[in-house]
């Protein structure tokens, strides 16, 4: 199933609960959250409060992307305000097992993320302790970057090596979908797609989602 997780970091923070009904009437079934320490990315962005408040006001799965430095210290805030999966970088884990094993241990489903440089076969000890890998398409820190091709090659080899591995993980990826994106995207095998500025940059959220998520759904009748 193709899912749509429209990142919130594009979105007017003024007005979140509207944007984000916004997205769910356009089909999105996943809310993308980037959480950044102006540590690990030069960037900073939300916490827990904001999760938590996310909460109140959808049913939607939280993705919660954290781009930070010593995330086991922060998986229990992230947890407890309503996060629903989560997800590290291998970059920023020294002891990855543990932090995945510790973000089940809290309820929420483990995602591993990588950035552009870092080869999938990094991951090859871990993939069947998490429930989605996330390939960044860009250097993350900032919404409405230009997409990395590279990033497809990525997925195909996840694809590969979750077959040969019988494993489960689903594939995600991060960063300059768009319309002109997407489509390359699920052919290669992504399953969730992240959008933040094609979804909130300029126009109706609601119907930027549709579209997207239109385009998606017909480029799974290309997939080989
Ligand atoms: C980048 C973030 C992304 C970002 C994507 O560091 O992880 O989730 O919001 O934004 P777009 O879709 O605009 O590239
Ligand atoms: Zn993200």
């Amino acid at each position: 199933m193709i899912e749509l997780a429209p990142s919130i970091l594009s979105a007017d923070f003024a007005h979140l609960a509207e944007q984000v009904q916004a997205v769910a009437e356009g089909g999105a079934t996943v809310l993308h959250v980037d959480v950044m320490d102006g540590h690990f990315v030069p960037n900073i962005t939300i916490g827990p409060p904001v999760v938590a408040s996310l909460r109140k006001v959808t049913k939607l799965p939280l993705d919660v992307h954290l781009m930070i430095e010593n995330p086991d210290l922060y998986i229990p805030a992230f947890a407890d305000a309503g996060a629903n999966w989560i997800s590290v970088h291998q970059e920023a884990c020294t002891h990855l097992n543990r932090t995945l094993d510790h973000i089940r241990n809290h309820g929420a489903n483990p995602g591993v993320v990588i950035n552009p440089a870092t080869p999938v076969h990094m991951l090859e000890e871990v993939l069947d302790l998490v429930d989605h890998v996330l390939v960044m398409s860009v250097n993350p820190g900032f919404g409405g970057q230009k997409f990395i091709p590279a990033a497809l090659e990525k997925v195909r080899k996840l694809v590969m090596m979750r077959e040969t591995r019988r494993a489960n993980f689903r594939i995600e990826i991060d960063g300059g979908i768009g319309p002109d994106t997407i489509a390359a995207a699920v052919i290669a095998g992504v399953e969730i797609l992240v959008a933040g500025n094609a979804v909130f940059g300029k126009g109706s959220p609601r119907e930027n989602a549709q579209r997207l998520l239109k385009l998606a759904t017909e480029a799974t009748l290309q997939r080989v």
